[in-house]
């Protein structure tokens, strides 16, 4: 585990998008599995800008969507469709077909988990998967339990999570109750992971999954396992570190 810790957001959002752009630039079919929410939309903006200024080029990569709600349609301003292609996709040279998301309007999400898992692993795994945090230390929407689920898999999103979106949303009624997201074995699979939070609200999911012991009821503490794992924080989420 790698930790780098930067000044702010601005500092933390470019040097996420040179771990993505080193990556593309190595390997220009990289798999990226990509996170939504507020965290990564900085490095989102500075990934445009750096396909805009030719640095990078996405022409060969293949990208999958961590998670989606399921029961938005996938032009719902809130779904992570809508987010990925209003924010990166359709900014960049990303051919289409190369991109992955789960089907949040699907009739048969348990098919289309399978179907999800299955195209991550033709597509030989992922090479970055990008992740961020939540407020109870889940990573996608494994939620805090007993037990996590290894595959792609459908999810009921935990109180917290359905508070802490619910700012995305006119009111909290509206917060899909349920998801499809990634297993821990989706994400560990990855061959390398950088994981990116910011603020003081983050900071105790920080520290609990980083400097305490590995435990299902901290999800993202298993990415203490992860041999190729990086973690960039701003001063404030390391702040309890
Ligand atoms: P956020 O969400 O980036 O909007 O804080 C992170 C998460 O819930 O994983």
């Amino acid at each position: 585990m790698r930790i780098q810790v930067m000044d702010d957001y601005e500092q933390l959002s470019y040097w996420a998008a040179r771990v993505v752009l080193s990556q593309v630039t190595l390997q220009s079919n990289s798999v990226l599995g990509l996170a939504t929410g507020s965290t990564p939309e900085g490095m989102y903006q500075r990934l445009v800008d750096m396909y805009q200024q030719g640095k990078v080029d996405f022409s060969d990569v293949t990208t999958f969507a961590l998670d989606e709600y399921l029961g938005l349609s996938p032009d719902h301003p809130q779904s992570y469709q809508y987010y990925l292609y209003n924010k990166f996709f359709n900014h960049i040279n990303l051919p289409p077909e190369n991109i992955n998301l789960p089907p949040g309007d699907t009739t048969d999400p348990e098919m289309a988990c399978q179907n999800y898992e299955q195209a991550i692993a033709s597509a030989g795994g992922i090479d970055l998967q990008v992740v961020g945090i939540g407020v109870n230390g889940h990573i996608g929407f494994n939620e805090p339990a007993t037990s996590l689920n290894t595959n792609t898999h459908i999810v009921d999103l935990a109180e917290e999570t359905i508070q802490t979106n619910s700012r995305f949303f006119d009111n909290i009624d509206e917060v899909p109750r349920q998801a499809i997201t990634m297993g821990m074995g989706s994400i560990m699979g990855a061959k390398r992971i950088v994981m990116l939070a910011n603020g003081k609200n983050k900071a105790a999911a920080v520290r609990d999954s980083f400097s305490g012991k590995v435990t299902t009821e901290v999800p993202a503490s298993f990415l203490q396992l992860h041999r190729e794992f990086i973690l960039l924080l701003d001063k404030e989420a390391a702040s309890m570190l």
